[in-house]
């Protein structure tokens, strides 16, 4: 087979490959990021790329998604295009992945309602701070003729004066060798040990006193990003934190084309082994900055949606997507990290935290987690925005939950200038007197616009009356940056000069009615539960916002559009990233792993997919902010 040379612009990396592999596979190989929102079905159109040289055969088929100047300049899909010659190919700003803004962390470490959270778990206050796996170092008397118990007697008796376990468990591979490594050190060892199943669990057993190099890995595996933050568990602080892009995109943006990647190709492989290179990768990176031994590095929390968490643990979801929605488990066994291919020491030990349904996954159980609502009476409301947003009410007695699937269009998904927050991202955005101002990230030129600046501008076209409260623009409005082209209403965000592409940046009606779909999903959702619950907004505590967006919502703005209900502003509070904060907290104390599984099994979900109410209140809310106007008292257009 011929084999041709393709290189990717502006990145200059060039790669060999065989003739007819897909261009798309062989960015992939060649460590060039293309976004594929479908995973590669030839549906979304994401994946222009433009041929500067060479030739190529590709699908007619894909040609509807491109426009008659896309195909004149040598525009093609990448999915959908198979290499059969040497090729220049260059990769569009949009497409590129660059440098994404990762919500690595939400609140301050120490003062966050993370941590008085953990101050507050029950039980024995001295227990708080117990990582899930000890290390101990160890002074054995030696044996005699009155003591001659078996050396690993010796070892759990010594054990258990430190930690008051009632058994420990012991493996073959920490057996052997052990009786040599007692007399070779002097009787003096170091014990890892993991709580498991309310045992000790004896990991390693190593000579002399190795208890100061003891490190854990809290990793929040998303849909987008995935995140690790090194914790030392001596002092339970966290020393490094690192994310990437999910290379898992690769297969599909979203859950649903991974799922049916992995389901209808039967390819679970290579969607699980992306995560697990994207965890090894971070860990590598984390262990070279800091200074840190992987062999040091002994245990990982990791928290994600429930597919996530299939997908990590190489677990088939197909299941996950049809009805009657059933995941293989909610509760994940302890697992040695090596029997999935993390590289971190090969005794090390991983726990996933518990799932509560096919759409509420350990990612939700983390938030609740960190934000203590399950702590006390007050009913208090946790609220992930994402592609599928994820809502928890409930106190320290039940908690109440469900999903909703508002598309991607919050991470700037199937929007025509919409994309995810990287550099170049409009993420901020005003319009006053006829006048756009913006603030893009990294303050790079505008490449496209992100999901916290696709809010605003619903909310400063609206407020402007630009659009009206249906979303639809005001034609007769005279303004030199409404424009129509295709029939179709656009506004110009950024003028041709002032971005990277030379192109304007616009957001038409279509883009509009995805983000009024995607508002109201969320806000008919949070509806749907409080009545089920039978609670207003107002007899609700603290609402705690997690998710990408991060800082660059607008909570104001937020509730204009009707995303977020019209109540005290003080009310709402960001906690950022509470999956990883959720996952740190496990790996840092037993107890509130403990509260992990007893919060996930306290949890009801409420399957929205058959809820004629929730089909109800989104009719109602594809309104700017909604049809009942007495939801919003304080929003005035
Ligand atoms: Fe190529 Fe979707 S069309 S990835």
């Amino acid at each position: 087979m011929a084999k041709y040379k393709v290189t990717f612009m502006p990145h200059n990396k060039a790669i060999e490959v065989d003739e007819g592999l897909t261009l798309l596979d062989t960015a992939e190989r060649a460590g060039v990021h293309i976004d594929s929102v479908c995973g590669g079905e030839g549906l979304c159109g994401e994946c222009r790329v433009q041929i500067l040289s060479g030739k190529v055969e590709a699908n007619t088929d894909s040609i509807g998604f491109l426009s008659a100047d896309e195909i004149k300049s040598g525009y093609v899909l990448a999915c959908q295009t198979k290499i059969k010659d040497n090729l220049d190919v260059f990769v569009p700003a949009k497409g590129r992945a660059e440098e994404m803004k990762i919500i690595s962390e939400g609140v301050p470490a120490y003062s966050s309602p993370a941590r008085e959270s953990l101050h507050k778990l029950p039980s024995d206050p001295a227990r708080l701070f117990e990582p899930l796996v000890s290390k101990l170092y160890l002074q054995l008397p030696e044996p005699t003729l009155t003591d001659n118990a078996s050396d690993i007697s010796r070892v759990t008796r010594e054990l258990g004066k430190k930690l008051r376990y009632p058994y420990f468990e012991t493996s073959l591979s920490c057996l052997s060798g052990l009786a040599e490594t007692l007399r070779e050190n002097d009787w003096k060892v170091t014990v890892t040990v993991a709580k498991h199943d309310g045992m000790g669990r004896i990991l390693q057993i190593e000579g002399g006193d190795t208890s100061a190099d003891s490190y854990g890995l809290a990793v929040d595996v998303g849909t987008t990003t995935v995140v690790v933050q090194l914790v030392n568990l001596k002092t339970g602080k966290v020393v490094g934190v690192e994310g990437s892009h999910n290379l898992q995109a690769r297969y599909g943006e979203d859950v649903i084309s991974r799922m049916i990647y992995a389901c209808n190709k039967g390819e679970l492989e290579p969607v699980h082994k992306a995560v697990i290179a994207n965890i090894n990768n971070l860990i590598q990176t984390l262990s070279k900055e800091k200074g840190v031994d992987v062999n040091h590095i002994n245990s990982i929390v990791a928290a994600g949606n429930t597919t996530m968490s299939h997908f990590l643990l190489g677990l088939m979801p197909c299941a996950i997507r049809l009805e009657p929605y059933v995941p293989t488990a909610n509760i994940y066994p302890q697992l040695l990290a090596s029997e999935v291919g993390i590289n971190i020491n090969p005794h090390g030990v991983m726990e996933v935290l518990p799932s509560v349904a096919s759409y509420i996954g350990g990612d939700t159980v983390a938030g609740i987690l960190a934000c203590g609502l399950a702590d006390g009476p007050e009913v208090k409301c946790l609220i992930d925005v994402g592609t599928n947003g994820e809502i928890a009410i409930g106190n320290n007695d039940w908690i109440a939950c469900c999903s909703a699937s508002a598309g991607p269009a919050f991470e700037g998904g199937g929007m025509r200038w919409g994309m995810r927050a990287t550099k170049g991202a409009i993420e901020r955005l005003a319009i006053a007197d006829g006048r756009v101002t913006y603030e893009t990230i990294g303050k790079a030129k505008p490449r496209g616009v992100c999901g916290g600046g696709l809010l605003d501008a619903l909310y400063e076209l609206a407020k402007n009356k630009i659009i009206g409260q249906d979303g639809k623009f005001n034609t007769s409005l005279r303004d030199k940056r409404l424009i129509v082209e295709n029939d179709v209403p656009q506004y110009i965000l950024a003028l041709p000069e002032e971005t990277e592409t030379g192109e304007a940046i616009t957001i038409g009606e279509p883009d509009i009615s995805n983000l009024i779909k995607a508002k109201g999903a969320m806000f008919a959702a949070l509806k749907s539960l409080t009545d089920y619950v039978g609670m207003s907004f107002e007899q609700m505590g603290t609402i705690y916002l997690a998710g990408g967006f991060g800082n660059s919502l607008d909570i104001n703005k937020a509730v204009a559009i009707g995303l977020l209900p019209d109540v005290d502003r003080q009310k709402i509070q960001f906690i950022g990233n509470s999956s990883v904060m959720g996952a740190r907290m496990a790996l840092v104390s037993v107890p509130a792993f403990e509260a992990s599984i007893n919060i996930s099994k306290k949890m009801t979900n409420i399957e929205l997919s058959n809820y004629q109410p929730f089909m109800n209140e989104f009719i109602a809310a594809l309104f700017l902010p909604h049809t009942d106007t007495k939801l919003f008292p304080s929003v005035k257009f």
